[in-house]
């Protein structure tokens, strides 16, 4: 069974899907981090593969960039191939002093500039946020690991390249952690078919500071939110 942008068969995804927005991230996870590997969508690139990870099923996918592109790949991998749990694993810009690059942030909740929960609520302001249990295995983690790490709001926005700076003022005087550009479509998705959603950010750059991560760093900060990711499949 193929569905609009999967060229899967129903069992070929794991219940929880690893999904950072790249496509290659999600190879160089299954190539670095997986035993037993099977290559399970191919369409516009977007590779999924699935294997596993100390003995556990698992499967990683690309999401693309931004809510539309996450939610049409949510919706199928919910509705088509038995998926529970989407763990998005991305990266985030700081909108607080306090938050520092490389810091973790784990989405609780997302506020959001985009139209596309209005659209799918018939106009109600659906309050997206992430499943508690997954987003308290992931924290316990992070705690044992002693890394650094918030939990709060997220600012879920569709322009990467914003020059109204009244919205990064108005986002980080209410305490919005950071801005990324997938989780309220992923949460609400989630919401609509009765699943499980997590989204886990390494901060790659500082929009008040006017800092960012080099290459090789951003690579160090991602393997940590995927050895995370996969450590809490063993919880
Ligand atoms: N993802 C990473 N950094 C971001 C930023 N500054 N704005 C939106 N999404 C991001």
């Amino acid at each position: 069974m193929t569905t609009a942008h999967i060229n899967a068969q129903p069992h070929d995804f794991a219940k929880t899907v690893l999904m950072p927005g790249d496509p290659l991230r999600a190879k160089y996870i299954a190539e670095n981090y997986l035993q037993n590997v099977k290559p399970v969508n191919t369409i516009r690139n977007m590779l999924g593969y699935t294997g596993f990870f100390n003995g556990h099923r698992v499967s990683v996918m690309g999401s693309g960039m931004g809510a539309p592109s996450i939610c049409l790949y949510a919706h199928e991998l919910y509705s088509d191939f038995g998926v529970e749990n989407i763990i998005r694993v991305g990266s985030c810009g700081a909108l607080q002093a306090h938050v520092a690059l490389n810091d973790i942030v784990f989405a609780m909740g997302a506020t959001t500039d985009s139209n596309i929960n209005l659209i799918r609520t018939n106009g109600y302001d659906f309050a997206p946020i992430a499943d508690f249990d997954l987003l308290q295995q992931h924290v316990s983690i992070a705690k044992q690991k002693t890394l650094k790490f918030h939990v709060g709001n997220v600012f879920t926005t569709d322009l990467f390249y914003n020059s109204h700076t009244e919205t990064t003022k108005t986002m980080t005087r209410f305490g919005v952690l950071a801005a990324e550009m997938e989780t309220a479509g992923l949460y609400c998705i989630a919401a609509q078919f009765g699943k499980k959603a997590l989204t886990i950010c390494t901060v790659s750059d500082h929009i008040l500071l006017n800092q960012q991560l080099s290459t090789s760093e951003r690579e160090t900060g991602f393997d940590t939110m995927i050895d995370i990711a996969l450590q809490s499949l063993d919880t």
